[in-house]
């Protein structure tokens, strides 16, 4: 199916073929199969609901794919492959779970970690040559740094490249069609779509490495529920048009937010002013709908605007339908940002309600 345009993949991708079967996978609400031929137990063979998740996601970014319970269970998935006492190299800005998960690995003699600037594309590229695992995240959450991926990845290296491709989805950016060995998506963001589930899945461009990980899942048991993998196998179908209007929405908002006498910096991949602009365009097929702003002001300011939006709902997670704003510095390992910090998840709504929403929220707040 592989030279099929990704949309098409995406509708397509995981569905049963034969006559007379449904034309969705069921979701398969058992744990135990009759013994005979086939399958044993899900934890160990997984389900036809999980499977079709695992074919479309995979067809997509074309590798193996591996789903788990949550993001963060894929990620820890991945850290597993580190030897002890190896070198794990990270983003200075990434999803504080993941840097929460690295640092207790390190406190406990696990493995040493490195932190390298996003966007310092030669330190990548030297400890390509000695690090364990070199984990990406591009775009990164929530400051929307890019790591240059094509020269990070044709690099000679040592260990493993993974990279996060939560923000971009698999539409905006195939990372191990440039080179990567792993990449993981929080399919509880861009690839669900709605907010009603946790899933994470990581993709293998080598089945031996693939192998490995779909090992570990089964003697760990962080498998997928059969609901969640069903809806997010349902979500993903419409993860192009879901995208296509919250890119645009996104791109609206930002140059909105850019111009407002009220906000500092806006940052978003789209915007001339980031800057990674160039690398953003010829990097990615598309800006993304997620965006970080500085409100003029401090932390009670932020805070003052997430309590005045009325339709932007203030809430953490990102990649959904509906769009949602909070401030990030509130979180452990996220104090290095500006208090005054909002990242802004866009969704679907329609672009003129969500700049109303937000100029009427910055009136009430500078008006307070
Ligand atoms: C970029 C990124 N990676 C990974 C995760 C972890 O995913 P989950 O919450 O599904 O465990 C998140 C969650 O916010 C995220 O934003």
């Amino acid at each position: 199916m592989r030279d099929l345009k990704p949309e098409t993949l995406l509708v397509k991708a995981g569905r049963p073929h034969g006559p007379g079967q449904p034309l969705n996978t069921p979701i398969v609400p058992s744990s135990n199969f009759v013994l005979g031929e086939g399958k044993v137990y899900s934890r160990e063979d997984g389900t036809s609901t999980w499977q079709a998740l695992e074919e479309v996601v995979g067809e997509l970014e074309q590798g193996q794919a591996i789903a788990y319970a949550s993001g963060m269970a894929a990620a820890a998935a991945a850290f597993e492959q580190v030897p002890q006492g190896g070198q794990v190299v990270l983003p200075s800005d990434c999803y504080q779970g993941v840097l929460n998960l690295a640092l207790a690995g390190e406190a406990q003699g696990r493995w040493r970690l490195l932190r390298l600037a996003t966007e310092d594309t030669d330190a990548w590229c030297t400890a390509a040559g000695h690090a364990d695992m070199l984990w990406l995240e591009t775009p990164s959450n929530p400051l929307l740094l890019l790591a240059d991926l094509n020269t990070i990845a044709a690099t000679p290296r040592a260990g493993l490249l993974v990279v996060d491709n939560t923000f971009a989805t698999p539409l905006l950016q195939r990372p191990l069609t440039r080179g990567a060995d792993l990449v993981l998506h929080s399919a509880t963001k861009y690839i669900g779509g709605h907010s009603d589930l946790l899933g994470g899945l990581l993709v293998a461009r080598d089945p031996a490495l693939a192998e490995r990980l779909v090992l570990a899942r089964k003697l760990q048991g962080a498998t997928p529920g059969m609901l969640e993998a069903y809806l997010a196998a349902r979500g993903v179908r419409t993860l192009a048009v879901r995208l296509e209007r919250a890119q645009h929405n996104a791109a609206r908002l930002a140059a909105f937010l850019e111009a407002h006498p009220q906000v500092h910096e806006v940052r978003y991949p789209g915007l001339s002013s980031h800057p990674q602009h160039a690398l953003a365009r010829q990097q990615l097929d598309g800006f993304g709908a997620m965006l970080t702003f500085l409100v003029q002001g401090d932390g009670a300011t932020a805070d003052a605007l997430c309590a005045a939006v009325q339709i932007i709902n203030h809430a953490t997670s990102l990649g959904s339908v509906e769009s949602t704003m909070e401030r990030r510095s509130v979180y452990a390992g996220a104090e290095h940002l500006p208090p005054n910090l909002l990242r802004l998840s866009v969704g679907i709504e329609a672009v003129e309600d969500l700049e109303a929403d937000l100029a009427a929220a910055l009136q009430r707040v500078s008006a307070a």
